[in-house]
């Protein structure tokens, strides 16, 4: 069709198809499969997430012909493949497509938590939100945003770490799960209902870091992983949560040798706990030999750009809570006193963060840790840096500090008591870790 108006025709033209193109992207958006509820427009993000939209369309259009060419029972069959469910794993994880992309719904960590599964939308289910049975400072159901904020905090940082890129969506529901009555995949009935989640690029991959021994890494890779760890307080690096991609680009300096393995850091939904229970932190990477390597001087120039406002700003985008985002102030201080002050190397500050040695140590106020410490329900302290933090608390001015620390409901988050904490444990790190010997 073409119009004759004198301001140009074809512009009119091409207005019009890309509004009617608009308008039916909308539309295929909004109310036939998935959506960005970020609306992220980092150029990976969207790629990935086209990527899985068309996926997703064509799964969904195969279904349709499906649905009218045969029985329904053969359309079961033959659209479960479309969608498939890792079982290997803890929680609720989908591999969309021909290997697309990772979605992770919010209600299967419920699940994996064993506590039960309800609608998918929190009705029903009285269990997202609820503290997590199995790890203290979650809740359930966070994880996927937490998934999401360990992507954006590492693209924040120049994806230093190369966490791949990451988003939170909406499915309809009927794209994980065919068949209602099926053991696996959430319980949600009827057509329209929508699953949030994260949707994580799916990387290639040739296993995970336990089937390969740490030398076969590139010191660098290994070294972002670890500071991106310390900087968000992970609790759940095992090696199944590291892959092993091969780096077969034509800069690969021997494509197929050893150093080509890429570690890609995966499983960000136990990073963050809220600042109150930093007692469990987890890293296989502590026991590898490269641990104890110096930093090389793109780490450190790493370490010393983060910038625990501009990062806290992106959190409080994501809607991350701010006990959780405290913890990742407290973190990247401390990361960056250990490294740039200390000149600690990964093994020592892995070990500051989980082994204990300080507790004979007579606190500043006898009474006060202990008390933190059994209200926080900790007998004795998990780690060093958990015990100097008591003590900060326990020594600070700011009296409230210590019911702050202990998770006493009395005490209110407040930005102000947030500010007193970080500046008393940076005083306390300070004050004994400058002269004492660790490692
Ligand atoms: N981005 C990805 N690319 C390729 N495979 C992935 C990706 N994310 C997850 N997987 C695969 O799915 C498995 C489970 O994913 P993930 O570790 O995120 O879930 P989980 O339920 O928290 O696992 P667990 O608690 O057992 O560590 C991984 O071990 C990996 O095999
Ligand atoms: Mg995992």
């Amino acid at each position: 069709m073409t119009t004759t108006s004198s301001d140009g025709g074809d512009d009119s033209d091409s207005q019009q198809t890309n509004a009617a193109a608009a308008a039916a992207e909308a539309a295929f958006l909004d109310s036939y499969l998935l959506f960005d509820l970020l609306g992220d427009r980092d150029h990976r993000v969207v790629n990935m997430f086209s990527s899985a939209v068309a996926t997703l369309e064509t799964t969904m259009k195969e279904r349709e012909r499906q649905r009218r060419t045969a029985g329904a029972a053969r359309t079961r069959a033959r659209a479960s493949s479309v969608t498939s469910k890792i079982t290997a794993c803890t929680g609720g994880v989908y591999v969309l497509g021909n290997n697309d992309a990772i979605f992770k719904p919010r209600c299967e960590e419920a699940a994996a938590a064993g506590v039960g599964v309800g609608d998918g939308n929190g009705v029903g289910d009285g269990v997202i939100g609820d503290a997590n049975p199995l790890r203290r400072g979650f809740k359930l159901g966070d994880g996927a945003i937490r998934e999401v904020a360990a992507y954006q905090l590492d693209r924040a940082a120049g994806h230093f770490a190369g966490v791949p890129p990451t988003t939170l969506i909406s499915v309809r529901s009927d794209v994980i799960k065919q068949d209602p009555t099926a053991a696996a995949g959430p319980a949600v009935d009827g057509e329209r209902e929508h699953l949030e989640g994260s949707l994580q690029k799916y990387v290639a991959n040739i296993g995970s870091s336990e089937d390969y021994g740490s030398s076969s890494f590139q010191l660098q890779q290994l070294q972002a992983v670890a500071l991106l760890d310390i900087r968000l307080f992970n609790t759940d690096r095992h090696g199944g949560n590291m892959l092993v991609a091969v780096d077969d680009a034509p800069h690969a300096p021997h494509a197929g040798a050893r150093r080509s393995n890429v570690l890609v850091p995966i499983d960000h939904g136990l990073c963050l706990p809220d600042f109150q229970h930093l007692g469990e932190f987890e890293a296989s990477w502590l026991f590898w030999r490269e641990a104890r390597e110096e930093l090389t001087p793109a780490s450190r120039a790493h370490v010393a750009a983060l910038d625990a406002d501009r990062d806290a700003a992106t959190l409080r985008g994501l809607n991350v809570r701010e006990p959780a985002i405290l913890t990742m102030r407290l973190m990247t201080h401390f990361l960056k006193f250990a490294v740039l002050e200390l000149n600690w190397t990964l093994h020592a500050i892995g070990v500051f963060l989980t082994q204990s040695h300080l507790t004979a140590t007579p606190p500043t106020t006898p009474s006060a840790p202990t008390a933190a410490a059994a209200q926080s329900g900790e007998n004795e302290f998990a780690s060093d840096f958990q015990a100097l933090l008591v003590k900060a608390a326990a020594g600070a001015a700011d009296a409230s500090l210590v019911g702050f620390l202990s998770g006493d409901e009395a005490v209110a988050f407040s930005e102000e008591r947030a500010r007193n904490l970080l500046e008393a444990a940076q005083s306390v790190w300070q004050r004994e870790l400058l002269t004492r010997q660790f490692d």
